[in-house]
């Protein structure tokens, strides 16, 4: 893998907001640009080109990047020289807009159209606008080593799905990332071998919808219906993978998201409690906690069905950490449903949660069939009650660890003290403790002794097993 080259004398500078998706295209990014005389910089004012991966979920991701995008400009009239591109979901979305209308970019770059990034360059460097969103059947980036950005050397992502087929009727996404498709497993476990012997130790297998993960020789998801005996035959489901994975590299921390629990299946969960390197953590997004507007959105299942699934989780992992997405204020939503959620949270007691106000998307089912019609007053009103009740439900996850030892891989030095390490446990929550003798990337051993609602604190007792 190629981190930089010498002989490169061009500097990229790449910007990425959104899904731990982006961050991963990111890397990919990076790595074909090595190639192509691009070492990367952290400076915007001497960079050659600057990328932005940007993120369209809501409108205010998309605001956050068109200021980035006014301040690209701002520095560009002092280095007329330097390039500016758009990548991911906004260039998807807004491709004529950015080059014809606002003039405000000189390349525009869907998620799947990485590769042809060699070919774009060369027209900007001829002076003219470059354009692709073309979405794919097939594209993985399998073949592709990503360059690790921002890496503190210890958790890495690996993508092993692209796009989405749910269609849940307020997301972007399947139009911005397109149908949904597996990367080949192989291409996985040489990734994730690779990374352990760069001294990795956790690893977050990646994808929209990661339970739907697929293989079978390659092609979209909804196609595997016509696929051949054999290849139905020898296909590797996602409990499959994770199973690859785990017995692969048994000292790495295995980590996956986002599941979706219309597509999780029983085997996954017995796959989690199986290995003990698959961290007891699952994040399930929700999304409502009534039927009614369930069925609105298109999310395939009921309530009860999702309570079920809850706590087959606890009977199967029990001491699982789940965590959730929410939307509140999606159109229609009454004041009995908001109650429903505000239930659904209170039987599960999410280990902690993310939380959105409703933010029609243009071309969606629900912006096309549904009027926005919950006033922004009561949006607001509702996001803070359930960010008030999932507070109480982590301070109740927290404060049950007191006492308790728990695993810590350390991560980074804690924000608040510099004599502090942080890391997390199995379930995601954050602890830290003092440093002591111990290092960045040891397992750790941590006894806990007090806590906030966001986090652990306690003291090393010893490394665990896992610590080589
Ligand atoms: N409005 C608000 N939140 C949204 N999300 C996705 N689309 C929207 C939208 N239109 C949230 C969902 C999803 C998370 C990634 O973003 O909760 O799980
Ligand atoms: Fe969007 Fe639903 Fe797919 Fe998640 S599962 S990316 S919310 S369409």
């Amino acid at each position: 893998m190629l981190e930089s080259k010498q002989s490169n004398s061009r500097k990229l500078y790449i910007e990425s907001y959104g899904c731990q998706m982006n961050f991963s295209d990111s890397e990919i990014v990076a790595s074909i640009l090595v190639n192509e005389g691009f070492n990367t910089t952290d400076k915007l004012e001497e960079a050659d080109l600057v990328l932005v991966n940007t993120c369209s979920i809501r409108d205010k991701a998309e605001q956050t990047v068109r200021k980035r995008l006014e301040k690209y400009n701002a520095v560009k009239r002092i280095n007329p020289k330097m390039k500016v591109g758009v990548l991911g979901c906004m260039a998807e979305r807004l491709k004529e807009k950015f080059l014809d209308e606002e003039k405000i970019v000189d390349m525009v770059v869907g998620p799947d159209a990485y590769k042809d990034l060699p070919n774009l360059l060369k027209e900007i460097d001829a002076g003219r606008d470059a354009v692709n969103v073309v979405l794919s059947k097939d594209e993985t980036y399998g073949d592709i080593s990503p360059v690790r950005l921002g890496t503190n050397g210890i958790n890495a992502l690996v993508s092993i799905t692209r796009g989405c087929d749910n269609m849940c009727t307020f997301c972007v996404v399947p139009f911005t990332r397109g149908r949904e498709r597996s990367r080949d497993p192989q291409s996985i476990l040489t990734e994730v071998k690779d990374l352990a012997e760069k001294g990795y130790k956790e690893i977050t297998l990646l994808g929209q919808n990661v339970d739907s993960y697929l293989w079978y020789g390659g092609g979209l998801k909804k196609d595997f219906k016509s696929a051949s005996k054999i290849e139905k035959a020898t296909a590797t489901s996602f409990a499959n993978l994770l199973a690859m994975v785990a017995k692969s590299q048994p000292k790495m921390r295995i980590r996956f998201s986002t599941s979706n629990p219309q597509d999780m299946t029983e085997d996954v969960l017995h796959m989690v409690a199986k290995h003990q390197n698959i961290c007891n953590y699952i994040h399930l997004p929700v999304q409502s906690g009534s039927s009614r507007i369930l069925k609105e959105m298109n999310r395939q299942h009921t309530r009860e069905e999702y309570i079920q699934l809850v706590d087959r989780i606890h009977e199967i992992i029990p001491n699982c950490g789940i965590s959730q997405d929410m939307i509140t204020g999606f159109p229609t939503e009454t004041e009995e449903e908001h109650q429903e959620t505000l239930s659904l949270m209170e039987h599960v007691k999410y280990y902690f949660g993310f939380m959105f106000k409703y933010s029609e998307r243009p071309g969606t089912m629900a912006a096309r069939k549904l009027v926005d019609d919950v006033p922004e007053a009561i949006k607001k009103r509702r996001l803070t009650e359930i960010v008030d009740a999932q507070r109480k439900h982590s301070a109740y996850r927290t404060n049950s660890y007191l006492g308790k030892t728990v695993e810590v891989l350390i991560e980074r030095e804690a924000k608040k003290n510099q004599n502090d390490w942080s890391g997390r446990n199995p379930q995601s929550l954050v602890v830290v403790f003092p440093k002591e003798q111990y290092q960045l990337g040891d397992f750790v051993n941590v006894k806990i002794k007090n806590c906030t609602s966001a986090t652990l604190i306690g003291e090393a007792v010893g490394y665990s097993d896992n610590q080589q």
